[in-house]
């Protein structure tokens, strides 16, 4: 079998070594000769870097490794790119999630002011590997998980048209091993789904095993009564946070008993009850940094110190083997069906075709074939036709470097009550943001 040669773009992030973990866990699936890790923290990467050279030394020696800051040592001779940068890292999300606040506004990593922050920081950064990727392996395949998808996304399709670029969000995975789990079934794989929306934004609409026996039913009912809570604890996302996010899938899913929904709709459709049990001096990238970035990094170093990754706590991140099963699909042609962020283009069919939507999709060597969904009710197609203009204003906002487009995104946002808070709120943002943003006017 072939084996393929990996660029990981954010080596830095506390992702990676569980990544990394699960790739050696796949070989069989997805041969590789080479691992190259790139980050612009050249301090932050040598960490992570340090501890997998030991790991791979251990497990994998025939496995080529390096990490480096250089562009053109990262991108030549590759045959993927796993992108998951955060620019402005973790000081910048807290800024996402606490300057909304101060406003009285949901902070949030990805919806709302606060993911409306992070795309504008994120599309140069980007653009910027997938023009590196372009430029050193033309025929590579840039898988992205950086978020906010759903903006990042809408700037690849209008900005990078042409290039080979997939956008895949772990969310719905992470609720489909829930849901499989709170019906007794041992995986999500045995599960097949039709689900529609934006990312962070949509609706599962059928659920069934592969004999084709409707689980939705089941399903529904779990959810009705306690959300996405199940008593399984080994799977990801544990933290109480987490716990409460997936019990207020209960209070989500009221508004259309029919489906079952993301659980990210909570902060559109309850924004007022998440900015009163919000701690506006401690968020989400408070317990990231003390807890997930605190761990990783203190296992890594302890690797190094050791020379040996023996008795690590730091384990396989199971639940990413979507992003084996995304490079194998590409690489073998495997026509895997996966829920993927792609162009509408007719697959929702009363939508609009230049959205950037998250559908089932087959997998194979030419990239992600849609499937048809059909139309979608008003009460979904309007929530979706709002918050699709807002993700559509912050890409032109950036491209233009508009401050009209921006505060016109802002106040189109659900979660934003006035156009006096969106610009209140615009100005705050631009200050905390000048390194990043372009400048607007
Ligand atoms: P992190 O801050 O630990 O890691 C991000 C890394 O990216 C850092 O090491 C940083 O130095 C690096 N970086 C920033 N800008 C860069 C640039 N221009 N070029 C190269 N490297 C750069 O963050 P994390 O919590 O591990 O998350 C990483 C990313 O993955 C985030 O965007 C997060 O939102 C995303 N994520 C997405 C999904 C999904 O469902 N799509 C799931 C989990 C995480
Ligand atoms: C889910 C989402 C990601 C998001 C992550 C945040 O996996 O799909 O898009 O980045 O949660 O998790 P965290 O633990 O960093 O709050
Ligand atoms: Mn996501």
């Amino acid at each position: 079998m072939k084996k393929f040669s990996i660029t990981i773009a954010g080596g830095g992030s506390t992702f990676t070594p569980g990544i990394v973990l699960m790739l050696l866990d796949n070989l069989d699936k997805l041969p590789i000769n080479e691992i190259k890790f790139y980050d612009n923290d050249e301090e932050r990467q040598a960490v992570i870097a340090g501890a997998t050279d030991i790991i791979l030394k251990e497990k994998a020696p025939e496995i080529t490794f390096t990490a480096t800051t250089d562009p053109e040592t990262a991108f030549s001779n590759i045959d993927f790119v796993m992108a998951h940068i955060r620019t402005g890292k973790y000081a910048m999300r807290e800024k996402d999630e606490k300057i909304p606040l101060k406003h009285g506004v949901v902070g949030q990593e990805t919806c709302g002011p606060g993911g409306i922050a992070y795309g504008m920081r994120s599309i140069g950064d980007v653009l910027e590997l997938i023009d590196f990727k372009d430029q050193y392996s033309p025929d590579a395949w840039f898988l992205n998980y950086s978020n906010p998808a759903a903006i990042v996304a809408e700037a690849t399709r209008k900005l990078r048209p042409d290039s080979n670029i997939l956008n895949i969000c772990d969310m719905p995975i992470g609720i489909e091993e829930l849901m499989a789990s709170a019906i007794g079934l041992s995986s999500r794989k045995e599960m097949e789904v039709k689900y529609y929306g934006l990312n962070h934004f949509g609706w599962w609409t059928d659920i069934r095993d592969k004999e084709g026996n409707d689980l939705l039913p089941q399903i529904r009912e779990h959810v009705s009564k306690y959300g996405y809570v199940t008593v399984d604890e080994s799977i990801q996302h544990a933290d109480a946070s987490w716990n409460s996010t997936f019990a207020k899938a209960k209070d989500v899913q009221a508004l259309d008993p029919a489906t079952v929904p993301n659980t990210y709709l909570k902060y559109y459709f309850y924004p007022d009850h998440e900015v009163a049990k919000s701690d506006p001096n401690y968020t989400r990238a408070n317990e990231v940094m003390d807890g997930r970035e605190k761990f990783v990094f203190g296992e890594c170093q302890k690797i190094i110190d050791n020379g040996t990754s023996e008795g690590t706590e730091l384990h396989i991140d199971e639940h990413a083997s979507y992003i084996v099963d995304l490079a194998r699909a590409i690489a073998f042609n495997t026509k895997e069906r996966m829920l993927l962020i792609v162009e509408n283009n007719g697959a929702i069919s009363n939508f609009d075709p230049t959205a950037m939507v998250e559908v089932p999709c087959l997998v194979g060597s030419q990239g992600p074939e849609p499937l048809v969904q059909g139309e979608i009710p008003r009460f979904q197609k309007g929530l979706m036709e709002q918050q699709v203009a807002v993700e559509k204003l912050v890409v032109e906002a950036w491209n233009e470097k508009s401050y009209q487009k921006l505060w016109q995104a802002l106040t189109l946002s659900r979660i934003v009550p006035s156009a006096q808070v969106a610009k209140d709120l615009l100005d705050d943002l631009i200050e905390a943001n000048k390194a990043y943003w372009p400048e607007l006017t």
